[in-house]
């Protein structure tokens, strides 16, 4: 890295295990434990950009135990700047369909249990951090040219509803979402996007829709992840 130059990296999500590539990146330890993949650096025209595959390299690691600390303690301590979190969602308004991306804007969280902070224990430098807008402005609109220049349909905005899962949501469980603003539902984006801010690298959220959320589509949830375009749409993110 040189001088003020950014340092990126991507968390990468469900159907992205092998993004990292072939090699086996290193394995590091944080006081909060190890990440969910060792560290592997990735070659996009001349940047280099760390990669952690979020669910393991096995796809072992459900939403709920992901080890969201260790994951973004280990990208800090690598000296990144700004996290990409890939990640696939449900579609609940229907101005979002499977095979679309979106880079949301804000986000509700609807999980618990999981370790929200790096300020698990009393500590001397607890920041209540400032969360209005839990996605960095300037980032997601990097996201944003990026797929402009890539002439991939991105949509701009929208409310990310964070879910504990793993299970998926009932149809009432969606309609309650709905009514509280929510375009789209994942499973990972909290406490990944709080945690980022504590640790102050800029996050943002490349989201893929892989289903309409339940009772919102006219297939079976799974028959719709299978159909979406999953493989093409990790080709134009690269
Ligand atoms: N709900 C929650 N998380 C998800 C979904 C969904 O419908 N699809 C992909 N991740």
């Amino acid at each position: 890295m040189t001088g003020s130059r950014q340092q990126f990296a991507i968390i990468a999500g469900s159907g992205f295990a092998k993004f990292g590539g072939d090699s086996a990146g290193e394995s590091v330890n944080t006081r909060f434990g190890a990440p969910s993949s060792p560290l592997k650096q990735l070659q996009f025209a001349n940047h280099s950009v760390y990669v952690i595959v979020r669910h393991g390299e096995d796809h072992d690691i459900p939403p709920h135990a992901i080890n969201y600390a260790a994951n973004l303690v280990a990208l800090k301590d690598a000296g990144v700047d700004r996290v990409i979190a890939i990640n696939t969602v449900g579609a609940i308004s229907r101005e979002y369909r499977p095979g679309q991306l979106v880079v949301p804007e804000q986000l509700i969280d609807y999980t618990w249990g999981r370790v929200h902070s790096i300020y698990y224990e009393p500590c001397a430098t607890l920041d209540h951090i400032d969360f209005t807008d839990p996605f960095s402005p300037g980032l997601r609109s990097m996201l944003l040219e990026a797929a402009s220049r890539a002439e991939t349909e991105c949509h701009d905005g929208g409310v990310y509803g964070v879910t504990q899962g793993p299970r998926l949501e009932t149809m009432r469980e969606v309609d309650k979402l709905e009514r509280d603003g929510v375009d789209i539902v994942g499973m990972t984006a909290m406490p990944e996007a709080a945690i980022a801010r504590e640790l102050g690298m800029d996050y943002a959220c490349l989201s893929l829709v892989v289903n309409m959320a339940a009772g919102r589509g006219d297939k079976a949830i799974h028959e719709d992840i299978e159909d979406s375009t999953m493989t093409a749409k990790m080709q134009a993110m690269r």
